[in-house]
């Protein structure tokens, strides 16, 4: 899906595998409630991609409703920008607005993605990022190919890659 969605768009990727980073998890130290950033420095190069990238792109399998661990503690590991927001009353933390999409493949013919919409939502509202696309390939244990989602993954790119140029507003969710 991340290979199909990314061929119909134009630009320079920066592509990070959670599970070959291996990002520590957040361990509410709460040093960054008394100053910005993170005291752990295994995410900076990260960090900074992610506030400077014009778009971000989640593709991700399904486990138990959610995002498999080592994806799950990089999505905690966001807790820096609520501090941030919360704490030392930047607004917002994260001055460049972004798209995101996001591509899921869940084993189950029910699954349709809002579960991990709504944790994504948590933290895209202290990182000024919208979460403009998503597409669910379900049912990938009688399913093996993208077939099924070809189409709706290219709407997807077409509007992920329209969004990218038409975002003006970055103070739009603060
Ligand atoms: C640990 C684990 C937990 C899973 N939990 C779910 C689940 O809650 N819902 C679901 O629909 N599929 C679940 N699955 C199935 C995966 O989502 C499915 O195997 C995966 O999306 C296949 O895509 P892939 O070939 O890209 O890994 C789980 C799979 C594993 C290994």
């Amino acid at each position: 899906m991340l290979s199909f969605f990314t061929e119909n768009l134009t630009a320079d990727f920066i592509h990070y595998s959670a599970y070959e980073c291996g990002f520590a998890p957040c361990t509410d130290c709460r040093a960054c409630r008394k100053s910005e950033g993170c005291a752990l420095n295994d995410m900076d190069a990260f960090f900074a991609d992610f506030e400077t990238a014009d778009g971000i792109i989640i593709a991700s399998p399904v486990y138990n409703m959610s995002f498999p661990s080592p994806l799950k503690a990089i999505i905690d590991r966001m807790q820096r920008y609520y501090s941030a927001r919360f704490f030392l009353d930047k607004r917002p933390p994260v001055a460049k607005r972004r798209p995101v999409a996001m591509l899921l493949s869940a084993g189950s013919p029910d699954e349709n993605g809002d579960f991990s919409a709504m944790q994504l939502r948590k933290i895209f509202t202290v990182t000024n990022c919208e979460l403009l696309c998503r597409v669910t390939l379900n049912n990938t244990d009688n399913i093996d190919s993208i077939h099924a989602v070809q189409e709706e993954l290219l709407r997807e790119a077409g509007k992920f890659a329209a969004s990218v140029n038409l975002i003006t507003n970055p103070s739009q969710y603060f």
